[in-house]
């Protein structure tokens, strides 16, 4: 059943559990997600990346994925993620989504909060205050969309050293966190604490001190993106910073991109076989999804 992304993830923690989303860009790997979700018993988020989300067939996708939320045994939620632009905001949340990533962590901190009162004022005059927004603070390092090797501590997008925001990362400053929540109203906050985008430069180095500093200065559940190449023995102690949504990319694509390799000759040799190689396609997101619901879990 589709749910608010709010009620899913505090009712996630008043359990001790995160939620894992992951990023969709097709619906093969949302049906694989949802699968996983409804084996385990859990919930999980479809997130939907902002440049599916600025074309007609991503908010052809998005319909799709409220479709599936829908029909689910378990509460499924659709969120658009990283969004800064109203009007694809605006046609996200027509097109199905009912909560966004609001993301102006690569703002300077007041024009941060000026955007997500911005995007929550122009929801209302849609119709629509009831979308859930979250709101981000501190800047993450990395591509959301293409893995490069990154340190948090880089502000470089990409292999190449293309700048995609010219704000530097930088961990969450946890004396903003209050102002920052009480002014935006977001009903989530992303936090930047070591965790990139992408694929890490060397160990995944959390700054655990610093979630903690955040985690006690807000009561709204906090999120955890870059989740991709963060050890399971580190991931479990998110539910007790209070951290109940955790962002899973990175790995999904890589699963899914190895089986393509290894088995497209194969299947095209075997009378160009699509339907089965999909088939290999949602296995492997869904092993990873199983994964990630029973580590968020435990
Ligand atoms: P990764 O690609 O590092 O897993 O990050 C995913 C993410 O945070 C999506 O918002």
């Amino acid at each position: 059943m589709r749910t608010q992304l709010d009620t899913l993830v505090t009712g996630a923690l008043q359990q001790g559990s995160a939620v894992p989303a992951f990023t969709c860009y097709d619906f093969t790997t949302a049906l694989a997600v949802v699968g996983a979700a409804e084996e385990s018993g859990r919930g999980a988020i479809l997130l939907v990346a902002p440049k599916t989300a600025a074309t007609p067939n991503g908010l052809r996708l998005i319909a799709a994925l409220r479709g599936l939320a829908d029909a689910a045994s378990v509460p499924i939620a659709v969120q658009l993620d990283h969004a800064t632009d109203p009007q694809v905001i605006a046609d996200v949340v027509s097109a199905g989504a009912d909560s966004v990533l609001v993301d102006g962590s690569s703002l300077p901190y007041e024009d941060n909060i000026a955007l997500v009162r911005n995007v929550r004022a122009a929801l209302a005059a849609q119709g629509r205050a009831d979308v859930v927004i979250e709101a981000e603070l501190g800047g993450l390092a990395g591509d959301e969309d293409r893995a490069f090797a990154t340190d948090a501590a880089d502000n470089a997008g990409d292999a190449a050293g293309n700048v995609e925001s010219d704000a530097p990362a930088g961990l969450t400053d946890s004396a903003q966190v209050e102002d920052f929540v009480a002014r935006t109203g977001a009903q989530l906050l992303a936090v930047a604490v070591g965790n990139v985008h992408g694929k890490y430069k060397g160990e995944p180095r959390l700054r655990w001190d610093v979630l903690q500093d955040i985690a006690v200065r807000t009561r709204i559940p906090l999120v955890l993106h870059g989740a991709s190449g963060i050890p399971a023995e580190e991931l479990v102690k998110a539910a007790a910073m209070n951290v109940g949504k955790v962002n899973f990319n990175t790995e999904l694509r890589t699963g899914v991109l190895a089986v393509l390799e290894e088995q497209t000759t194969a299947h095209r040799a075997d009378g160009e076989n699509l339907q089965a190689l999909l088939g290999l396609w949602n296995a492997s997101a869904r092993t990873f999804a199983a994964t990630a619901l029973a580590t968020l879990s435990r």
